[in-house]
């Protein structure tokens, strides 16, 4: 099928300035962009007045089992989103067949999703529900362990890390990605940095990237970054620092050092960063996360679903506890961590080499508002009336950078040839909704989103027809 969008203003995702041009889309490619394209024989899709960009790329997700169970993918489908990276912070869903999994690894919608023993049969999947964004997948280092060990609170055997290398490369052969970790999680801070090392060197020698949510966000965030470089450096592979932040009231305004102390690193070896555009992080209830100090809200919670939504702190005074009892109480469970402050979300949202990622948690009862807001919040909020960047940056940060950094080919960019993954939005009134308190709201100013040449979204409706597919690097 041939679409011409007509009349509008083309943002390319490289960073160049915008310019007037319409799209012209035959199949499932881009196959001219100029001035007055010649209507004949193409459906037309009106642009005028909006941005033509890269449908955009989500980096940081944790949609392994979203993509499957609700494949129309309306939380990211109407912020633009038409790429999902899944298995990010050491989770993925596959490779792993258990009937139950320990946490943190039931943040993909419970403990009993993982029926996928290989990448291939998780591909095959994605490939049967068709979702309606691209699917590319990372392994996850806590997986791997979780599959491969009986206890993953300790180092690992030979013989297991031999087993996780093992399936590690049948995940690359099968067009993963790359492999991330989360080593700050339980079932992977027991590895050291030499099993990281040399399960980061197989992903180095297969060209793919090595994603990590660090040790340490708090204090020990400059060392926590530093095991990261060296982890990558030993595996000559290149590295993105997951959602970068200085976490906690004692280390706000720090990432001053951080982002000099990346920006050193940078002239060393190749890194990347992604961050979510919120004060609030969002994971599993853990005791350690709450200090009494900073604001925490529920967002789950299995013995006390009646509890989701609402603060610990309320929550605690009403059962005349303290707020750790509280947790305890709640889990297994999950909350938002009010543990960043603006400044610091500015700076390293600024700093040129941010991707944007949303970390968005699609099962949460009451989940964190980046699930369907990140992209326009940074288009809108950030960009457009803050002027933190211009438009044209705001879109290379979630588009061109983001293909480049993780080998997605023709993708993230508009010119001829490209996959025609594309998002028209209204740079006037595109504006996230969800809030804390109404979190699960569809973002304004979304017009229409292709999907390698399919409409898939448009004037706030998915469409029936999706053409969202299992990505690998090559394709
Ligand atoms: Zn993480
Ligand atoms: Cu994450």
């Amino acid at each position: 099928m041939t679409m011409l969008l007509r009349g509008g203003t083309v943002i390319d995702g490289t960073g160049a300035p915008r310019r007037t041009a319409d799209v012209r889309v035959d199949g499932e490619r881009i196959v001219a962009i100029d001035a007055d394209l010649p209507t004949a024989g193409a459906a037309v899709i009106d642009a005028s007045g909006c941005i033509v960009a890269p449908g955009f790329i989500d980096v940081h997700t944790h949609d392994d089992r979203i993509v499957l169970a609700q494949p129309q993918m309306l939380p990211k489908i109407s912020q633009g989103v038409t790429t999902v990276v899944v298995g990010n912070c050491g989770i993925s869903l596959a490779p792993l067949r258990r009937a139950h999994v320990p946490p943190p690894l039931n943040l993909l919608g419970g403990s009993d999703g993982y029926i996928y023993a290989t990448m291939r049969e998780y591909a095959e999947a994605v490939g049967r529900a068709m979702p309606a964004v691209n699917v590319a997948a990372l392994v996850g280092h806590s997986t791997l362990r979780v599959a491969t060990m009986d206890d993953p609170y300790r180092v690992a055997t030979a013989s297991e890390q031999a087993a996780m290398v093992t399936l590690l490369r049948e995940g690359l052969a099968t067009g993963a990605i790359g492999m991330s970790s989360g080593v700050f999680y339980d079932t992977g801070a027991a590895a050291d940095v030499d099993e990281l090392a040399m399960l980061a060197a197989v992903v180095g020698a297969a060209g793919g990237v090595y994603t990590t949510h660090i040790r340490d966000e708090f204090d020990k965030v400059i060392d926590s970054l530093d095991e990261a470089f060296a982890t990558a450096r030993r595996g000559a592979v290149s590295v993105v620092i997951s959602h970068h932040k200085c976490a906690g009231p004692a280390n706000w305004g720090r990432t001053r050092q951080t982002l000099a102390h990346i920006d050193a690193a940078r002239a060393q070896q190749p890194i990347g960063l992604d961050c979510y555009p919120y004060i609030a992080g969002s994971t599993v209830l853990r005791t350690d996360l709450v200090d009494g100090v900073i604001d925490v809200v529920v967002t789950w919670s299995e013995p006390h679903p009646e509890m989701s939504a609402r603060h610990l702190a309320d929550i605690a005074a009403k059962w005349g506890c303290t707020q750790q009892e509280a947790c305890l109480r709640l889990q297994p469970g999950g909350a938002c961590y009010f543990q960043m402050r603006e400044d610091d979300v500015q700076r390293v949202l600024a700093y040129p080499p941010t991707m944007i990622g949303s970390d968005g948690l699609p099962h949460d009862q009451h989940p964190h508002p980046r699930l369907w807001g990140t992209f326009p919040r940074v288009l809108g909020h950030y960009s457009r009336d803050l002027g933190l960047f211009p438009l044209e940056t705001a879109v290379r940060k979630m588009t061109g950078s983001s293909a480049r950094q993780f080998r997605l080919a023709d993708r993230g960019e508009l010119r001829p040839g490209a996959y025609a993954d594309i998002t028209v939005f209204d740079p006037v009134s595109v504006q996230d909704a969800a809030t804390f308190e109404q979190p699960s709201v569809a973002a304004r100013g979304i017009r229409c989103v292709l999907v390698n040449g399919v409409v898939a979204y448009r004037d706030g409706c998915a469409e029936s027809t999706r053409a969202g597919r299992f990505l690998s690097s090559q394709t």
